[in-house]
């Protein structure tokens, strides 16, 4: 009896974390999405704050809307590599997505002095 109370917590258990990896996820978080950023690699290309680098295109600030960039990542047949749900969730894309938003823009020349 005993045993098949501990099966049953256990069949619980893994029911519940399926479910919860399905679940939709939530509102991105920049900071979380830093950190992704920073340990996907997604800078040595795109640079720090994703303003773009040698070898990859300027993300941020302004970047394109998540729909974009989930599709791109998920598929890219070009120079960058392809990212799977299996290095890269959604909730880390929306993450990072949240990151990218985050970014100021910097100041338009036309305010700086020094340029006019
Ligand atoms: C090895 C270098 C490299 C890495 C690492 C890399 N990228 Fe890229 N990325 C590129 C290049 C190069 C392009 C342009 C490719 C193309 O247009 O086919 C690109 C394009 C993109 C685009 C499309 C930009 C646009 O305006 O169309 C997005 C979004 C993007 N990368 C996000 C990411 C994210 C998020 C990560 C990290 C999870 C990442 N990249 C990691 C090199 C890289």
């Amino acid at each position: 009896m005993k045993k098949q109370i501990a099966m049953m917590s256990l069949g619980v258990a893994l029911l519940s974390s399926t479910l919860l990896a399905n679940a939709q996820t939530t509102a991105g978080s920049a900071e979380k999405g830093k950190e992704a950023f920073f340990k996907n690699g997604c800078w040595g290309c795109h640079g720090f704050v994703g303003q773009g680098g040698v070898a990859g295109p300027k993300l941020a600030p302004e970047p394109k809307p998540i729909e974009y960039i989930q599709a791109f990542v998920r598929h890219t047949k070009g120079p960058m590599p392809p990212y799977s749900e299996k290095i890269l969730s959604n909730q880390e894309l929306v993450d990072i997505h949240a990151y990218l938003k985050s970014i100021p823009k910097g100041p338009d020349y036309k305010t700086i002095p020094l340029l006019n």
